[in-house]
This record gives structure tokens, C-alpha cells and sequence, in this order.
């Protein structure tokens, strides 16, 4: 069994940034274990850009950037529900972080002059995206795993992690199946990262890796952890017809249209930002154009994307990934042809309780001993109940490098123990791994099956709009999910690289995480951000400026609450 000062779970952004800032703190024994190869983590998906006031481009105004008004475009973007101080120290750490990324050697697109290029996007009041053509994830983590490379950091890939190791309430380490082999394996650790990214997956229609499936709201939740505002999850306005593949908010940062069946560039009637309005608004409008029956296609539920405008040059220059993906997917040239799209899941603004230094947080706020989190698996109060584009990248990036700063200095003072919790992790694990293999010739339904199922209940009953009558029936559906889960089988018998074991456990952790979402949405009685319910269309201030929080409870169900957020929530949209 290995044992490392801290172990890191996940190497998008967040875990990479931990990583490094673990080391340069001073650290010798950084490992960090993902389910998938580094260079496959989510991140690397990530099209548009990095947000940070840098002032390089001039906006409409020919106003010069800075911080505070990143941060005041956040806070009114985010309806209320922005921790103030957390954004303040995101919006702040931009550009430094974003230098720290040019010293590390990112090859970020270029002005003429050899300044670093920034772009509109939605909701920012200046061109503050920046960029690396539509490949900016792939750049930021492939200069960051060089970087982790370097300084030494271990790599345990293809390991899934299962569970935590948690002894009297502090965490030690954690269990998983080792992909490549089949087996059981634990590590320990004087404290844990957990980066794990989203989990968007739960829906039928996304834009995030199949390897998104929430791992870490559900590891964090059973140690004890409170979740929070799971019930603000972010619909993308520009999902490919019809799968709900990304195709970059930066095709409208640069000029994109968006027409409705009549031939209309429909936005003007919505927002005086047309296309660039926040994210939001984009897809309530579009989901608007859609029920009034203005949709195209045959199901008449896309829209077109109009890029023809921009010209083959610019299109092949600043979009190229986006134009390879839609002819590749679809079979169309988008220099020459409207391109058929969706709003679609993308992100969740809520996710584990941490504070500014990335500690996990119990319901009565207290730190967890051993136990940090960034990223998207995280809600440090950021986005509130809407994030910019832009903003995740670098909240996931000054988080993760500040988590990994505090748990160095929490490793250096913290004992290793805990060798009992983690022989009980791990022969719990073998137990359910046995148990599962064994449960072949009974299964009735593949775990495949199961996983459709979840993905139709949440696209269906908890879509960019919602209801009270539908959010039970999705809980319903899900409590009946979870039931047949419990009866799955795993029809493959091998033990190398068996995905239809590991599937099991990610289904867990995404019917937890897409039952916590039902109740959350049911619980907040009002529309806010990208939280739209039909039956509550009012923001209600009095009673839900707050966030949701869910934590398991002693009998073994969640307890929902309610957490204060931290500002004053002066700024208006
Ligand atoms: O549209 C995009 O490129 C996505 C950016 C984001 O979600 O921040």
C-alpha cells in the first residue's frame, strides 16, 4: 500500500494546480491519482478561454480593464447568490495567475503586437477571454502537466477512486479499483485534494466527458460534507444538434449569430447584449424561441448558429476546433452553412462546501481534518446561480493553486495514520467488487441502461425549465433507478480495464448527486439565474437569497438547509 504526503484526485486544472503548489510549498510527496490519463481530464476539453482583466483589448467603451469591474460583472451575472469575498480574491488573482501561466510556457493566441489576445464573452463587460484559438483547456493542461512532470509529482493513472479512508472524521486516505489490473487498491495520505471536476453526465444531452460523473460530491457527502446549490446547474446555449457537444460561446465572442426558424437574429428582443447577454439569458431565450414554436429541424428543438459572417480566415484562425468538430459530428462546413444547436448541460455551479483555501466544510462550516476540494466538484461561492464563461478555468485554477498551498502546510504539521480505515476501505471494496462480479447471471438490466434512464429523467424533469409536478416525479424516478441499480449485474467478466464494473460505482455517485439536484429544485420555490421554475417564475430574495445545502443526515438520508451567502448582493444584473 502506498503512502504519500497528499494524495490529489482529479488533474483538470484544479487538481494539476494543487499539485504544483503543493510542491513548490515545499512539499516532497505529491501523488495524484485520476480515473483517467492525465491528458484526458476534462479540462483539456475546455474551448474558449480564461477570464482575466489584463485590459489588452479594448471593449465597445474603449474602456480600460481591471479587477473590480471583473468582479462586479461576476457578482450581478451570479442573481445574487455570489460569496463576494470569493470573488473578489478569483477576480483579483487573474492576472498574476494568468502570467504564471505565460512563464510556464502556455502559447496563448497573440495580438499583432505580441501581447497576449483576450475576446468578448458573454456577460463581461470588456474583451476579457483569454485564449488559445478554441483549444485554450488543451494548453493550459498540457503546459501543466509538463510542469507536474517536472517537479516530480507522482502519477497513479487509470485509478477510479471508490472511497474515502475516514478515521473519527478526518480523512487518511482512500480506496479504489486500479483499472489496468482489476484490483483493489488503498493509499494513504496525511491529507486528500479532491478535483474531481462535474457532473453534468446526468443529463442526456451535455457537453462534458463521460468521466464526469460527480465522484467527488458523492465521496466528500459521505465524509461528512456539506453540498451545496446543487440545484443550480448551467445549460450551455450552443450544444451541437443533437448530441450537446460544445461548440464555444467564443463563435458568438466573435461575431456569431443565432436565427430561429423564421430566419430572425431573435436575441435583440431579449437582451440589448443579443448574443453576448450571460448564459442565462441566452438559454432561456432559446428554450422561448423553442416552446413558442420557433424551432427548427424536424423536432422544431434547435436553433441555427450562424458563423458564415466571420469568413473562412477568421473562422480557420479563432474557431478551428469548433469548425472541426461540427464537420466531423455533423458533415457541415460551418464557413458555408447555419449549424443546428441546443442549450445543453455544461456546469455546475454548486458542489462541495469549501472555504478560500479549499478546505471541505462540515454543515456547521467546520473544516473536515485531511480533507480539500476544488474546481467544479466545489461551490466556494463564485458563480452563484450563474456562472460567467470564462470564470471556470480560473476559479478552478486560483482555487486548486491556493488548495494546494494550504494542504502543504497542513501535510508538513499532520501525523500519518489511519492504517485501519484503509485495510476497511479496501476490503469493503473487494467485498462490493466480488458481490458485483458474482451478480451476473442475475442482472437483469446492464448498468448502461440505467445510466440512459437517469440521463432522459434529467433532461425531461429538470431542464433549463422546471416544476414542482415534474421534480417529483424525477425523484421518484431516480429513488426507482437506484433500486434497479442495486439488482445490475456486470456481464463482463474481464478483470482488466472492466468500464462495466466501474460504471456501477459511477452511477452511484451520479443517482446521489442527480437526487440531491431534485430535491434542491424542489426546495428553492422561486426562478433565479439558471434555476427557472414554471410554477415560481418570481426571484424571491426574502426567502432564497441563500445557498442550498445537503448533507447526509444520521439516518442515513440527506438533510436539506439553507447557508447565509457572504456580501452585501448590491450589484444588480
Ligand atoms: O463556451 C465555452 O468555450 C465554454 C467556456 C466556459 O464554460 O467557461
Amino acid at each position: 500500500m502506498g503512502r504519500h504526503d497528499v494524495l490529489i484526485v482529479g488533474f483538470g486544472v484544479a487538481g494539476a494546480w494543487a499539485a504544483i503548489a503543493a510542491r513548490d510549498a515545499g512539499l516532497e510527496d505529491v501523488a495524484v491519482v485520476t480515473k483517467v490519463h492525465p491528458l484526458r481530464s476534462h479540462s483539456v476539453a475546455a474551448q474558449g478561454g480564461i477570464a482575466a482583466a489584463l485590459g489588452n483589448v479594448a471593449g465597445p467603451g474603449g474602456v480600460a480593464d481591471d479587477w473590480q469591474a471583473h468582479a462586479k460583472d461576476t457578482i450581478a451575472a451570479a442573481a445574487g447568490l455570489a460569496d463576494e469575498d470569493a470573488v473578489e480574491i478569483v477576480c483579483r488573482e487573474a492576472r498574476d495567475l494568468v502570467l504564471a501561466y505565460e512563464r510556464m510556457g502556455c502559447c496563448f493566441s497573440r495580438l499583432p503586437d505580441g501581447r497576449i489576445a483576450q475576446r468578448p464573452f458573454g456577460g463581461h463587460s470588456a474583451p476579457r477571454a483569454v485564449y488559445a484559438a478554441d483549444r485554450t483547456g488543451q494548453a493550459l493542461l498540457h503546459t501543466l502537466y509538463e510542469q507536474a512532470l517536472a517537479r516530480g509529482v507522482r502519477f497513479y493513472e487509470e485509478l477510479f477512486v471508490t472511497a474515502l479512508a475516514m478515521d473519527g472524521g478526518a480523512c487518511n486516505g482512500l480506496a479504489g479499483i486500479d483499472l489496468a489490473t482489476g484490483r483493489a487498491v488503498a493509499l494513504g495520505a496525511r491529507a486528500v485534494v479532491l478535483a474531481t471536476g462535474g457532473h453534468a453526465r446526468a443529463w442526456s444531452v451535455h457537453t462534458n466527458t463521460l468521466t464526469n460523473t460527480g465522484d467527488g460530491v458523492a465521496l466528500a457527502y459521505r465524509a461528512g460534507a456539506a453540498i451545496l446549490d446543487l440545484e443550480l446547474l448551467q445549460f450551455h446555449p450552443t450544444g451541437l444538434y443533437p448530441q450537446g457537444i460544445l461548440l464555444s460561446e467564443a463563435c458568438r465572442g466573435e461575431g456569431g449569430w443565432l436565427i430561429n426558424a423564421e430566419g430572425e437574429r431573435f436575441m435583440g428582443r431579449y437582451s440589448p447584449a443579443k448574443e453576448l447577454a450571460s448564459r442565462d439569458v441566452v438559454t432561456r431565450a432559446e428554450q422561448t424561441e423553442i416552446e413558442e414554436g420557433r424551432g427548427v429541424g424536424d423536432q422544431k428543438e434547435a436553433l441555427h448558429l450562424d458563423l458564415r459572417h466571420l469568413g473562412a480566415a477568421k473562422i480557420q484562425e479563432r474557431l478551428p476546433e469548433v469548425r472541426r468538430l461540427v464537420e466531423r459530428l455533423a458533415g457541415i462546413d460551418l464557413a458555408q452553412d447555419l449549424v443546428p444547436i441546443r442549450p445543453t448541460a455544461h456546469y455546475a455551479m454548486g458542489g462541495i462546501a469549501i472555504d478560500l483555501e479549499g478546505r471541505v466544510l462540515s454543515p456547521s462550516s467546520e473544516p473536515i481534518e485531511g480533507l480539500f476540494a476544488a474546481g467544479e466538484c466545489t461551490c466556494v461561492g463564485v458563480h452563484g446561480a450563474n456562472r460567467l464563461g470564462a470564470n471556470s478555468l480560473l476559479e478552478a485554477s486560483v482555487i486548486g493553486r491556493r488548495a494546494g498551498r494550504a494542504v502543504a502546510a497542513a501535510a508538513m504539521n499532520r501525523a500519518r495514520t489511519g492504517a485501519d480505515e484503509r485495510d476497511a476501505a479496501l476490503q469493503k471494496l473487494e467485498a462490493t467488487m466480488a458481490a458485483r462480479r458474482g451478480a451476473a447471471a442475475r442482472g437483469e438490466r446492464s448498468v448502461f441502461a440505467v445510466l440512459r434512464s437517469l440521463g432522459e429523467v434529467m433532461t425531461r424533469r429538470c431542464g433549463v425549465t422546471r416544476d414542482r409536478d415534474g421534480l417529483e416525479a424525477g425523484l421518484a424516478e431516480v429513488a426507482a433507478l437506484s433500486e434497479a441499480l442495486r439488482a445490475v449485474g456486470c456481464r463482463d467478466a474481464a478483470r482488466a480495464f472492466n468500464y462495466e464494473l466501474a460504471a456501477t460505482f459511477e452511477a452511484e455517485s451520479l443517482l446521489l448527486v442527480a437526487g440531491l439536484t431534485l430535491r434542491g429544485a424542489l426546495a428553492r420555490e422561486e426562478s433565479r439565474g439558471a434555476h427557472v421554475r414554471r410554477d415560481h417564475p418570481q426571484r424571491d430574495d426574502s426567502r432564497f437569497r441563500r445557498h442550498s445545502t445537503a448533507a447526509l443526515g444520521p439516518d442515513g438520508e440527506p438533510k436539506l438547509g439553507w447557508r447565509d451567502v457572504r456580501g452585501r448582493g448590491e450589484v444588480q444584473a
